[in-house]
């Protein structure tokens, strides 16, 4: 172990580099909520985004920059004066706790056949680029794009010169997920040996590694055992094509395995990791697979009769981390229909949500239509429903009644009722479809005056109970060949669906009412926005 009794830096890029992950684009508001809960996990760094790519994404990070006290706040910047610039502005906020994360590609591959450049020009890129960025703040951080692939000379030399020109963070990325754990391992070694910064603590070293062979977690961990004192990750894992190292994952081996991680430890609250996860999941509307260590649905599950058995002689037998460590299994009282406005609004505010009297007003009124259709309304229930007020965008059209009927023998038909906003009168119309979604849908098209093909369609039970609230992920193209998603939840799964196509159509018409590209909520890039 080269690190001896460190505390690592946790720099979390769910909002960057998961937010590139295609179908998770955020809105600012579901940013921002991300980025609360990311504080209360207690990250050390929060990559805010990319500003120069988008106005919605300077307003994302410079919003961030101004309301979440306690984190760094980055803002990506390639080597380029207007990316610098951008982010400058956009982390001012924040004040000392502002970052600029500049990052320029070193590896052969890529200055020959993206960039056009030789090895000095790319040092003086480099130089230059930390310079301009020391202009607006101290704390810099530098990445050698591709750095894993990058000849460890010329990466040395890359390293020392960007330390000289004033960064204080070097991050070694594994850009597209190559590097093997002992080869990565004895990179950072030898980066460690060759640079004195790195050895006095003037400079950090960090690394950023893709999961494209799976080995994100491994070849972090071999990273940190080799001198290594920043990790970067994502909530989930979400990221670009196979994503980032998951930052539970990291987190739960350095804290399971402190006989073997002797001399790193790391400040994360870890038992507001299941709830970030699940907000992730969430906002980005990218579902959590169940085996996913530590917050998948089964992570915790025993079904074999001797594990259970095992379990219940002495839970260490199966066990190697107890669930409740990283938020699983908190007893909960759940509400019922006659709970009142201000224990809606209490349970919300211990679940860490920070609402407005109109957003309390909306959720009170869909929680009592919930209560009365089942006996308890869970935590999960109420997150959800929370959630979705979040997720919400301006409601173009909303939804007054629907009825279906189906059947084996019956030709599914739907009547549904949208009320236009602005406008006192509700419309109705009826269709039929393969399926009583399909019918709904269908209607619903006819109504809006829209023709979206369903892509993708999910449905998880939210809570416990054969009266469960129906969540329902829907990602839908609405002729434009991008997708947008839309979440809806109700204990009737057909109208669950109804909700989740309606929330689709009213961002479709809200984008378009926009000006349509760019960072916008719920919508699915066709080519990857960042590096
Ligand atoms: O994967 C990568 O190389 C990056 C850099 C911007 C750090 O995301
Ligand atoms: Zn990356």
């Amino acid at each position: 172990m080269k690190n001896k009794n460190q505390r690592i830096i946790v720099f979390d890029t769910t909002l960057r580099d998961g937010e590139q992950c295609p179908g998770a684009s955020m809105n600012l508001r579901e940013k921002l909520e991300v980025a609360r809960q990311l504080a209360r996990l207690k990250v050390d760094v929060i990559e805010a985004g990319f500003p120069v790519i988008s106005d919605g994404d300077f307003t994302a990070v410079q919003t961030i920059a101004r309301e979440i006290k306690g984190p760094i706040i980055a803002g990506l910047a390639r080597c380029v004066a207007k990316d610098i610039d951008a982010a400058g502005h956009a982390v001012k906020p924040a004040g000392r706790r502002g970052r600029i994360h500049v990052f320029l590609a070193t590896s052969k591959i890529h200055r020959e056949f993206k960039l056009g450049k030789a090895q000095d020009e790319i040092i003086r890129l480099a130089v230059e680029g930390v310079k301009r960025a020391k202009g607006f703040v101290d704390d810099v951080e530098f990445s050698p794009e591709d750095g894993s692939r990058t000849e460890p000379d010329f990466l040395i030399q890359v390293c020392k010169a960007a330390i000289k020109a004033g960064a204080t963070t070097i991050n070694i990325p594994d850009t597209v997920g190559w590097a093997v754990p002992d080869q990565f391992g004895a990179l950072i070694s030898q980066l460690h040996e060759a640079v004195p910064e790195f050895q006095s603590g003037k400079a950090v070293i960090s690394v950023h590694c893709h999961n494209d062979l799976g080995l994100a977690v491994a070849n972090s961990l071999a990273a940190l055992a080799n001198g290594a004192r920043q990790v970067e990750c994502t909530i989930n894992g979400i990221g670009e094509r196979a994503g980032n190292a998951s930052l539970e994952e990291i987190v739960m081996a350095i804290d399971t395995r402190k006989d073997v991680y002797t001399g790193v430890a790391c400040n994360i609250n870890t038992r507001e990791i299941l709830k970030s996860s699940r907000l992730v999941s969430r906002m980005s509307g990218l579902a959590v697979q169940r085996s996913k260590a530590i917050v998948g649905e089964n992570a915790f599950a025993h079904s074999s009769g001797i594990h259970q058995d095992g379990m219940l002689k002495k839970r260490e037998t199966y066990e190697i981390m107890d669930p409740k460590r990283v938020g699983w299994g908190g007893t909960e009282l759940p509400l019922t229909k006659h709970s009142g406005r201000a224990a809606v609004a209490a349970r919300m505010r211990h679940l860490g949500f920070k609402m407005s009297d109109t957003d309390i007003t909306s959720i009170f009124a869909r929680f009592k239509e919930i209560g009365d259709k089942k006996k308890f309304v869970y935590d999960d229930d109420l997150r959800t429903l929370v959630e979705g007020q979040i997720t919400e965008v301006p409601e173009t059209w909303s939804l007054e009644y629907l009825n279906v009927t189906s059947g084996n023998q019956t030709v599914p038909t739907a009547t549904v009722k949208l009320k236009r906003a602005g406008s006192d009168q509700a419309m109705i119309d009826a269709g039929t479809g393969d399926g009583p979604v399909d019918a709904a849908l269908k209607a619903i098209d006819r109504l809006t005056a829209t023709r979206g093909i369903l892509i993708d369609y999910s449905l998880r039970a939210v809570s416990q109970g054969k009266d469960a609230l129906g969540e329902v992920t829907i990602k839908a193209d609405f002729g434009s060949g991008e997708l947008v998603t839309g979440k809806g939840a109700s204990t009737d799964v057909i109208e669950a669906s109804a909700r989740a196509y309606l929330n689709a159509v009213n961002r479709h018409l809200n984008e378009k009412a926009e000006g349509g590209v760019g960072s916008k909520s719920g919508k699915v890039r066709p080519a990857r926005k960042g590096p």
